[in-house]
């Protein structure tokens, strides 16, 4: 069974003088475990695509189905919680908070868990700083890392709650050739050790050939 489908996904921004639309009759299935990548120029609504799977957008028209459960049909509430419990999202800019730790800064999204103690927070933080080998840098500033290791950072914060599902939007963006490389083997080591699914937009042909699939987008349709 898909993860995630799309199915006639239409996605129309509308301003006082300019329709714009981004995503036009997208049709996707991803399975459990996979690790797809989306890809096209800029502007041709990869961001928006990621957008609606990860549930932080709705469509226009047509039918997003994560888990079987039809979003459309789920409360902002229970949309929410979903979000919170399966999906942990990784972005080009990092979003981390330069007056907190690193640890405190993957601790912070699990202060809106309910029934989890503070000990087991830190400890749930310590773990997956761990994971991805920034043990040794937890009291650290994110200002005071490279960036290779801020994006690692963030991917632990996104890995804190443990989500089945890691969407990314152009995680190795502002990263040179060997930090990127770094990155992606860390998601690829998510996706094959841990069985993670991945969905991840590049402008990286290199990357994009690490994995299962790639989604070609132009002007909001799809290609081949
Ligand atoms: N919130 C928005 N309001 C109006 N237009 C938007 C908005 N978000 C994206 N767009 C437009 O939708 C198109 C797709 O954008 P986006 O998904 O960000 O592309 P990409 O990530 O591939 O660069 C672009 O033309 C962009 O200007
Ligand atoms: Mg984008």
């Amino acid at each position: 069974m898909a993860i995630i489908e799309l199915k006639e996904v239409n996605k129309v921004f509308r301003t006082d003088e300019v329709e714009t639309q981004a995503l036009e009759n997208v049709n996707i299935s991803i399975a459990k475990g996979e690790f797809v990548s989306i890809m096209g120029p800029s502007g041709c609504g990869k961001s928006t695509l990621l957008n609606i799977i990860g549930l932080l957008d709705t469509p226009t028209s047509g039918t997003v189905t994560i888990n079987g459960t039809m979003a459309a049909n789920m409360k902002d509430s229970a949309m929410a919680a979903f979000r919170n419990a399966k999906l942990g999202f990784v972005f080009q800019s990092f979003h981390l908070i330069n007056s907190l730790n690193v640890l405190d800064n993957v601790e912070l999204p699990l202060l809106y868990r309910h029934g989890l103690s503070g000990s087991e927070r830190t400890a749930r933080a310590k773990e997956v700083l761990e994971r991805v080998g920034l043990s040794h840098r937890m009291y650290h500033r994110p200002s005071q890392l490279s960036g290779g290791q801020c994006q690692r950072v963030a991917i632990a914060r996104a890995l804190a709650g443990n989500p089945e599902i890691i969407l990314a939007d152009e995680p190795t963006g502002n990263l040179d050739s060997r930090m990127g490389a770094e990155v992606m083997q860390l998601l690829g080591e998510l996706n094959s050790q841990d069985g993670r699914t991945i969905v991840m937009v590049t402008h990286n042909d290199d990357q994009a050939a690490l994995t299962d699939r790639i989604i070609r987008l132009y002007d909001g349709r799809q290609v081949m």
